[in-house]
């Protein structure tokens, strides 16, 4: 995924980060068989995730670069330990030469939290990215969820089979923080996917390829949203509410339809 990522140029420098929740039966054989190794220091992770307390998560390392993960895993990323309360981590294996988990780790941590408890633990995934076209079209249109789902949905009938739920949006805030992870985990106890204004996209999933799968059709979506609006200022045509219902319909999908 992070290799893919790097590709589709959606990981400038240090740009974006990843991570995954163990299964309760791979952290028990990851336990196990770090039993003897050296751990490192409790770190407070600067918030709590209670829910969370003594799971572990791999996670990509602040300031590595996503186009090194597979290249060199145990340099770039780590496996994190959260405590019983879910307020600090320790590193129990990774990030050989130095270094903590990606400054999103609150963000990951919260929006995993509410995943873990709403789909009953199928969600494993959380994918961060610097998409270009979806950040450009941030400075385009009004930042709230309504604007955005039905733009993007608009751009391609997959759109709703893909997110039928919608998409929300988080308008700029410092990231790396507590603050912006309290904002982006509210939106991700609706959505699978939030945009963060004039910066990028969280994914939320139950698999690496549907977190990867999201992400690019995402961005694709607005790709195509940004060369038709350059094409024309108002498009000739497009899918009707009639159409989305017929297509939630079909797919056997709940569609939002409040942004009907
Ligand atoms: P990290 O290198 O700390 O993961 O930061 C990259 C990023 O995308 C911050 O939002
Ligand atoms: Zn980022």
């Amino acid at each position: 995924m992070c290799e893919i990522g790097d590709r589709l140029g959606f990981h400038e420098r240090n740009g974006g980060n990843a991570s995954y929740h163990l299964l309760p039966e791979e952290a028990k054989s990851a336990k196990k068989r770090l039993a003897k190794k050296k751990t490192g220091p409790w770190v407070d992770i600067g918030t709590s995730v209670p829910e969370l307390g003594g799971d572990l998560f791999l996670v990509t390392g602040s300031g590595k670069f996503m186009r090194n993960v597979a290249y060199d895993p145990e340099v770039n990323i780590c496996l994190a330990e959260l405590n019983a309360e879910g307020t600090q981590y320790r590193i129990r294996w990774g990030l050989s030469k130095g270094g903590r988990p990606t400054s999103e780790f609150p963000t990951h941590l919260m929006n995993h939290e509410v995943k873990t408890r709403l789909t009953g633990g199928a969600y494993r995934v959380i994918y961060h990215a610097h998409p270009p076209q979806l950040i450009a079209l941030t400075f385009v249109l009004p930042l709230r969820d309504r604007d955005f789902t039905r733009a993007l949905w608009n751009t391609m009938t997959e759109c709703p089979v893909i997110f039928p739920e919608g998409i929300g949006v988080v308008k700029w805030m410092v990231p790396g923080g507590r603050d912006i992870a309290v904002e982006t985990s509210k939106l991700m106890a609706k959505y699978n996917n939030v945009i963060w204004a004039h910066h990028g996209l969280f994914c939320a999933a139950d698999s690496f390829d549907n977190a990867m799968g999201q992400m690019e059709t995402i961005e694709k979506a607005a790709h195509i949203y940004n060369i038709v609006h350059s094409m024309v200022p108002k498009p000739r045509q497009g899918i009707t509410s009639e159409g989305y219902l017929a297509i939630a319909r079909d797919f056997h999908l709940e569609i939002s339809k409040r942004f009907l």
